[in-house]
């Protein structure tokens, strides 16, 4: 049995997240929420639910005690171009909140989930099958937090032996919640576009590549790297994970095979577009391959038709 808190669990990550824990556990998996994101539907009525602002550590100290758990995933966070018109509270979300998570963690015996991102590489990390140890020098607080948060987790697990763990997300596409700000964005808003017979406008210019990955995978790396043998693990804060890398032509072309006559033009957006051309081109993840068997399942082109199949019945088209 296990008791999971799931902080930021209606966000794009967590609404997935929590179903699919309470799916495969049979105990408590609260879904944490903050005010103006209550859990709706199943995700309402399929388990409990607690106010969890990452910000107020005595509510993430008293739901732990409450419902006796041991396992918090925390998903708080701003994604990486809204997180650069609101740094500050970027920062107190992202770092204030995840040392919160940390000591409750500390004092409670709870193991942690964290999220980090191909957002903490920089301009200067080498850009193609980019290695799992290299030079972390991100410019945006995104990636100032989410290496930070990596350089924490890690010394929690050292020094107080918290058992924390990772992966750095790719872009993570999906049909359910839509993510908000993010430079990756744009590989989620296509599919929606194609579907309702639009042009799609991208903001991201031809030949910029990134690592990107359907949510089923990116679930199951998520619950996979909590469930590995800890005396395998040589890493913890935070894997490389990959499943696929391509640009906007090489997506587009892809919706294309199913829906022939999508159209799409440029109007690159210089913030998102100087973010997208710091981060890799693709990663290098053969540790969490080697560690903890690491395996996607999704290629771009079945995560294309799944997209296009799950987007057709829920907007009717
Ligand atoms: N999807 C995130 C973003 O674009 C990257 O981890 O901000």
């Amino acid at each position: 049995m296990k008791n999971v808190l799931v902080i930021g669990a209606t966000g794009q990550i967590g609404s997935e997240l929590t179903l699919e824990l309470r799916k495969r556990y049979s105990g408590n998996i609260v879904a944490g929420y903050i005010p103006g994101a209550e859990p709706q539907g199943e995700l309402l009525e399929s388990g409990p639910s607690a106010l969890v602002d990452i910000t107020n550590d005595q509510q993430i100290a008293e739901t732990v005690s409450k419902y006796n758990i041991d396992t918090i995933y925390n998903l708080a966070a701003l994604l990486s171009a809204v997180a650069e018109s609101k740094p500050q509270l970027a920062w107190k979300i992202g770092m204030g909140g995840l040392f919160n998570v940390l000591e409750v963690a500390r004092e409670k015996n709870c193991a942690v989930f964290t999220p980090s991102s191909i957002g903490v590489f920089g301009n200067n990390t080498p850009k193609d099958k980019t290695p799992q140890d290299t030079i972390r020098n991100p410019r945006t607080m995104y990636g100032v937090t989410k290496v930070s948060g990596e350089l924490l987790s890690d010394y929690y697990f050292i020094r107080f032996g918290v058992d924390t763990r990772s992966v750095r997300f790719p872009g993570l596409i999906s049909y359910v919640t839509p993510p908000g700000g993010g430079t990756t964005d744009y590989a989620v808003d296509i599919y929606y576009e194609a579907v309702k017979g639009n042009k799609f406008v991208c903001p991201i210019a031809a030949g910029t590549f990134m690592d990107m990955m359907y949510m089923p995978d990116a679930l199951h790396a998520a619950i996979q790297i909590m469930e590995a043998d800890p005396t395998r693990l040589k890493h913890r804060n935070s894997f490389n994970i990959a499943a696929m890398s391509f640009d906007p032509e090489i997506i587009a072309g892809n919706i294309r095979k199913y829906i022939p006559d999508f159209k799409m033009e440029y109007d690159v957006d210089p913030l998102r577009q100087a973010i997208a051309e710091s981060w890799p081109n693709s990663l290098d993840d053969t540790c969490a391959r080697e560690e903890w068997d690491w395996e996607p399942h999704y290629t771009l082109d079945m995560m294309t038709q799944d997209m296009l199949a799950k987007l057709k019945a829920r907007l009717n088209k």
